[in-house]
């Protein structure tokens, strides 16, 4: 099992290319489903999700050709099967965005139940509750959703809290739906919009994507067309806290600065001096230790769930108390115990994790344990003092594209070892 080996210490600099967004690729690789002719998307990150989803796809008869590293070419016009795998799902919940596509399209969708994983239970009661608002029959048997539709109709569906792939997924359920489909208490992630853009490239009809209510007007077909995926601001977040956490100087290039506006606020109250563009962001720690923040998670435009473990890694070098707040998942500090046997002073509290700035953290072996938590530790790796050993980074392989190739170009002292 791979893992990451990293000698603390290096101040970062330079700059970092930032890739497509792993969760906007899923969902518009999912969508794929929807279009009778071939689509063509590039900016796709090259990330084990990506590769599974494909596979996914490739397992239910779709034509898929990776013209180089970062462009797909996809042909869903015949599909032999409407099943997402136990074996596919059970390593990324995010097939679940297969069972609207499928279920708009033709009619029937098998999809495993995803089951929990390290972050929390994670249920998918309101994709189900959607479909069934939409006029799907849906029963869950043999660890199976099932889903049938003559054809969807529209419906007004308002989500008991903010979903991501909910909304995603009966956002593609929407765009071939007979009639009027409204969507509100809506997630409003660049993702969704990313999503809802390439659908009205296929030649859907929605409206309010980004805002907390979206329309849709179903329509009988959806056409080919090509895409580039939005850029990732998890990963360009994950990258300007490395700077962050060292007093290094470093420029996020290809990003798009106006997806993670709730992150550069706190990289400036850590007392980031940051410099924005049109599709770059430098930040400049002038060698300073980060201060403390405080953070609380949120749906989107708030505080992303995502950079949460980032920062509890930030928070746990600073000058000060911070107090990392998570409302989004209710068991997303599992990075804090391995930071804690690095010499962090955490203590959580409920939801919140009260960190206390040490000078320094101490390199240890530490355990990933899922995608986010993993950077967290990478990112601790990278101010400790000492050697580093961070296991299970397949965990990193599936949201971050050639993560110790990006850091040692920025100075990190990393590889990769079995
Ligand atoms: C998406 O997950 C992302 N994944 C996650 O990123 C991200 O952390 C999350 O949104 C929140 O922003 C993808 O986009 C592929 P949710 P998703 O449905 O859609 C509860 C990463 O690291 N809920 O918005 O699964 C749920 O339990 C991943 O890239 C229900 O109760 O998250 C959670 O508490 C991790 N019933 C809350 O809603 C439902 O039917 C938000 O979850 C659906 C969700």
């Amino acid at each position: 099992m791979d893992k990451l080996l990293i000698e603390g210490g290096a101040t970062l600099s330079g700059d970092v290319t930032i890739s497509g967004a792993k969760n906007a690729a899923l969902p518009i690789l999912a969508a794929t489903l929807l279009a009778t002719e071939v689509v063509v998307i590039s900016n796709v990150p090259h990330l084990q999700d990506v590769t599974t989803m494909l596979s996914l796809l490739q397992m239910m008869g779709v034509q898929v050709t990776v013209d180089d590293r970062l462009t797909v070419e996809i042909d869903s016009s015949e599909i032999s099967s409407h099943e997402a795998p136990y074996e596919l799902v059970k390593t990324m919940r995010a097939s679940i965005l297969v069972l609207g596509p499928l279920l708009a399209r033709f009619g029937e969708a098998d999809v495993s139940l995803p089951g929990g994983c390290a972050i929390g239970a994670r249920p998918v009661n309101l994709h189900v509750a959607g479909l069934q608002a939409m006029g799907a029959s849906v029963v869950v048997e043999d660890g199976f959703i099932k889903a049938r539709a003559d054809r969807l109709h529209g419906a007004h569906i308002v989500f008991d809290l903010v979903t991501v792939t909910g909304t995603e997924n009966l956002l593609m359920a929407a765009v071939l739906a007979d009639g009027e489909t409204i969507l509100e208490n809506a997630a409003r992630e660049p993702e969704v919009s990313d999503l809802a853009d390439f659908l009205t490239g296929m030649g859907a009809q929605i409206k309010g994507a980004g805002s907390g209510t979206i329309i849709v007007q179903g329509v009988k077909t959806l056409v080919g067309t090509e895409y580039r995926v939005l850029p990732d601001r998890i990963e360009t977040g994950t990258y300007l806290v490395a700077a962050a956490m060292t007093g290094g100087r470093i420029k996020a290039l290809q990003c798009a600065p106006e997806t993670l506006e709730a992150v550069l606020v706190k990289l400036r109250e850590a007392g980031a001096l940051l410099e924005i563009g049109d599709d770059w962001i430098e930040i400049d720690m002038c060698g300073r230790r980060p201060q403390s923040v405080n953070i609380r998670t949120a749906p989107y435009p708030a505080f992303p769930t995502d950079m949460q473990a980032q920062f509890c890694a930030l928070n746990a070098i600073a000058q000060g108390v911070g107090t990392v707040t998570e409302t989004i998942f209710e068991n997303r500090f599992q990075h804090v115990l391995e930071m804690q046997r690095m010499g962090a002073d955490i203590l959580i509290d409920g939801n919140t994790a009260i960190c206390t700035g040490v000078d320094e953290l101490l390199a240890a072996p530490v355990m990933a344990t899922d995608l986010r938590a993993s950077a967290g530790l990478v990112l601790a790796g990278l101010a400790a003092k000492g050697e580093t050993l961070v296991d299970r980074i397949y965990h990193i392989d599936r949201g971050y594209e050639r993560i110790e190739e990006k850091l040692s170009q920025l100075g990190a002292s990393i590889r990769r070892v079995v």
